[in-house]
């Protein structure tokens, strides 16, 4: 047969091919696509054809491969679309899901919630605040001074805007933003998100997250500070828990301290993540710095106050046994399907 009419009739027969499956696609595609397809050989036909032919002929080649993409590429979205339209129409959303899973908290959420609801109990309230902040309610007004050296124990994300605005490093930007626009009595509880510029491993993350306490009032004492974080710590970590306050230092508080839990030296693990000593940090805390008050226009003669902060991963770590960080961040179905909570 002459090789034009062979062509004319593959071109006929790709333009009238009937593809009603996935099967049938497949099926043209070996045969007009594939590897060992039916068009390829007669590239080499071109030896046989007159001289004055050859570049009609290779143009009628081509065309021809270029028709049995076309029609392949327009069967295959045709099919596509069918099945996704019938699976549509096949869908009932009212119907439950049918292995019964319902999804559940992130571990974050469920002790976020946790520590929230402790502190409720006892009358505080929950306050959440922006993060992206300015310079002046994340350090300034929080007795951090642009020359001061507490500056470098949280590396900031900056935004390169014409305001330097930052991504909070802590929840303590919510006591400033507060005692800005609130006189006392302030009592409140400030969960978040919190950020700062670290390298990503199994201990620490670019992002995680925080819950900020702030009582201020007349009169008030470090011994309620300390009453306040015992109850807080028999709650969380069990009603015979012990706790330690450690001096310490942060810039907006005067006197700061770190509190411990006593975790026990009972297993080796508990020898390891209290390295030896079977206490563990879990807060920084301490009264308001007179400074932080003043910055926000509250009078430090006749009010004072306490503030804390800590790490959620930190104690979701501790209370679930997770090693690593990153898999609080990941989002993987299989990790996230462990947690079952009544919160
Ligand atoms: N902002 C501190 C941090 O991120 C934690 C902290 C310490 C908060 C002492 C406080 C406090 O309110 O009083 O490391």
């Amino acid at each position: 047969m002459d090789v034009f009419q062979q062509i004319d009739e593959l071109l006929q027969e790709i333009s009238n091919a009937q593809i009603g499956d996935a099967a049938q696609l497949e099926d043209f595609r070996i045969k007009f696509l594939g590897s060992k397809n039916i068009i390829k050989p007669l590239f080499g036909e071109i030896k046989n054809v007159a001289n004055e032919r050859k570049k009609e002929f290779g143009q009628a080649v081509n065309a021809l491969k270029q028709a049995a993409e076309a029609k392949f590429n327009g069967e295959k979205d045709r099919l596509e679309q069918q099945v996704e339209n019938a699976s549509m129409a096949d869908m009932d959303l009212s119907l439950p899901p049918i292995n019964g899973y319902k999804g559940s908290r992130h571990p974050i959420s469920i002790v976020m919630n946790r520590i929230v609801s402790i502190f409720e109990r006892i009358g505080f309230t929950v306050a959440e605040e922006r993060e992206i902040e300015d310079d002046w309610h994340n350090f300034t007004a929080m007795n951090t001074p642009d020359d001061h050296p507490a500056r470098d124990m949280q590396d900031t994300f900056y935004l390169k805007d014409s305001v330097q605005r930052l991504l909070r490093t802590h929840t303590s930007s919510v006591q400033s933003r507060l005692m800005t626009k609130t006189q006392p009595p302030i009592r409140i509880i400030a969960p978040g998100r919190v950020y700062r510029n670290e390298t990503i491993s199994a201990r620490s993350h670019c992002q995680f997250h925080q819950v900020e306490g702030l009582f201020i009032d007349e009169k008030v004492s470090f011994a309620d500070m300390k009453q306040t974080l015992l109850y807080f710590a028999r709650e969380m970590y069990g009603p015979k828990t012990d706790i330690r306050l450690r001096p310490s230092y942060f810039p907006f508080t005067e006197p700061s301290a770190e509190m411990d839990v006593h975790w026990g030296l009972e297993d080796e693990n508990a020898y390891r993540i209290t390295k030896g000593t079977g206490w563990l940090e879990i807060l920084g805390c301490g009264m308001v710095d007179p400074n932080v008050l003043e910055n926000c226009e509250i009078d430090p003669d006749k009010y004072s106050g306490y503030a804390f902060g800590m790490g959620i991963e930190r104690q979701a770590m501790l209370l679930y046994r997770i090693n690593d960080i990153r898999l609080l961040f990941e989002n993987d179905a299989r990790f996230l399907r462990q947690f079952h909570s009544m919160f």
